[in-house]
């Protein structure tokens, strides 16, 4: 199960935690009983809904086919649609049975044509994965994919294209007149909540990922989160937590851990807050940096810089590889090395960055028991939730994003649609 520690020269944060605690309680009691403003965004909220034991034997059977054939599987989709199995795939992947590519995030030609050359000579599946299907960037890859599909396959194209959409929306007609297999996006799951229903498990299932572990993990959490209406529920201590310091001044929050396994964990999570809590003028700007290489960067802003942040680690706890730097022949003056293991210079390399930044900044420090698919289900539903809660303290809608529809506008616009 995930921990949560504070690291604060703030003696009595703990006490003024407990205060906020006590004064904004009726809003966890409220999400606990289920609001029911919120019931079309909640879908996500009982893992079971969208991720039970049917959907996730189908999904698994549909994903093995595609890895039996595939040698390359494109999942076009942008923010919501890709995050978070991206996040898993480049975390924990381990054979490359079947290589996942990414489009439909980017309009860059540069970016794209590499995609294209890598289609090359290789067995191509794709899952364009849209929930309203009018997102330009997802929409204008997949045409070029649809393109080299068909030229490559002809007819036969059809089946190795999946789509992931809202029934009764222009997706699932496409999908029903040309053959396309088409898998179902909650209408009631925003894409940044997507990642325990198909959105985010067939991807990752294609990958080679379990994603039973995976939901497993989520559905423990959810369990652990959704029964503790106490102090000890640590979503409701992290979303507390963070408004406070919200109030106190820091308008940022740095996400950061020493495995680069997360690296692209931080952009699901920076989308989720960011997306959800950003409106209204107001909300805790969510940035991420992998360290150690940022401690050589940023290191510098965060100790020395504005006092704009805190800091939330994300720190694994069970040692899953070992490599010990030797002496060699050569004096390199690097003999207090000997006999120490990588894993505990970078165990070193935290503690003492936690020592460092809690002089100049508050520290959060999330526990991670171990690094796989059981863990990074229960991270998906700790962090959703915690976003849901947090947003609701601050006092945004967590689950739309006017500024983002705003954006679309103006693009489609200067594109004459
Ligand atoms: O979380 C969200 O709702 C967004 O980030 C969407 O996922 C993103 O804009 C893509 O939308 P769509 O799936 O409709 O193309």
């Amino acid at each position: 199960m995930l921990k949560l520690r504070i690291e604060d020269k703030n003696q009595e944060i703990e006490k003024e935690l407990r205060v906020c605690m006590e004064e904004k309680r009726g809003i966890l009691r409220d999400i606990l009983k289920g609001e029911s403003k919120y019931q079309d965004s909640l879908g996500w909220f009982h893992t079971q809904e969208w991720a039970c034991e049917r959907q996730v034997a189908a999904l698994k059977k549909l994903a093995s086919k595609i890895r039996e054939e595939a040698d390359v599987f494109v999942l076009v989709g942008v923010g919501g649609s890709n995050n978070a199995a991206r996040s898993v795939i480049k975390a924990l992947q381990t054979d490359q049975k079947t290589e996942i590519l990414y489009a439909g995030n980017t309009l860059s030609p540069y970016a794209l044509n590499q995609m294209l050359q890598k289609l090359e000579g290789k067995s191509v599946y794709v899952d364009c994965i849209a929930k309203n299907f009018e997102t330009l960037e997802p929409g204008a890859s997949f045409r070029v994919l649809r393109k080299f599909l068909y030229k490559k396959y002809g007819e036969e194209a059809g089946k190795r294209i999946i789509a992931t959409g809202s029934k009764g929306s222009s997706l699932e007609r496409i999908c029903e007149q040309h053959g396309y297999t088409f898998l179902e996006f909650p209408e009631n799951v925003g894409g940044r909540f997507s990642a325990i229903t198909s959105v985010g498990l067939l991807p990752m299932a294609v990958a080679g990922i379990d994603i039973q572990k995976l939901v497993k993990g989520a559905a423990d959490m959810e369990k652990q989160l959704l029964l503790d209406e106490s102090n000890g529920n640590i979503a409701w201590q992290y979303a507390c937590i963070r408004n406070m310091y919200y109030k106190k001044g820091y308008s940022l929050e740095l996400l950061t851990g020493f495995e680069p396994q997360f690296r692209w964990f931080y952009k699901w999570w920076v989308q989720l807050f960011g997306e959800s809590e950003g409106k209204e003028n107001k909300g805790i700007f969510p940035v991420a940096a992998e360290f150690c290489e940022e401690l050589h960067a940023v290191g510098q802003y965060i100790q020395d810089g504005a006092p704009l942040m805190f800091e939330t680690f994300l720190d694994v706890q069970e040692q899953n590889a070992s490599l010990f730097a030797e002496k060699d022949q050569v004096e390199d003056f690097f003999d207090y090395l000997n006999g120490k293991d990588f894993w505990e210079m970078n165990k070193a390399s935290f503690h003492a960055t936690v020592k460092a930044h809690r002089e100049k900044l508050p520290c959060l420090i999330l526990e991670v028991e171990r690094m796989d698919e059981y863990h990074f289900g229960q991270l998906f539903y700790f962090f959703m939730f915690s976003c849901y809660v947090s947003a609701r303290i601050l006092g945004v809608n967590p689950f739309d994003q006017p500024g983002v529809e705003a954006y679309k506008k103006w693009m489609f616009e200067a594109l004459g649609k």
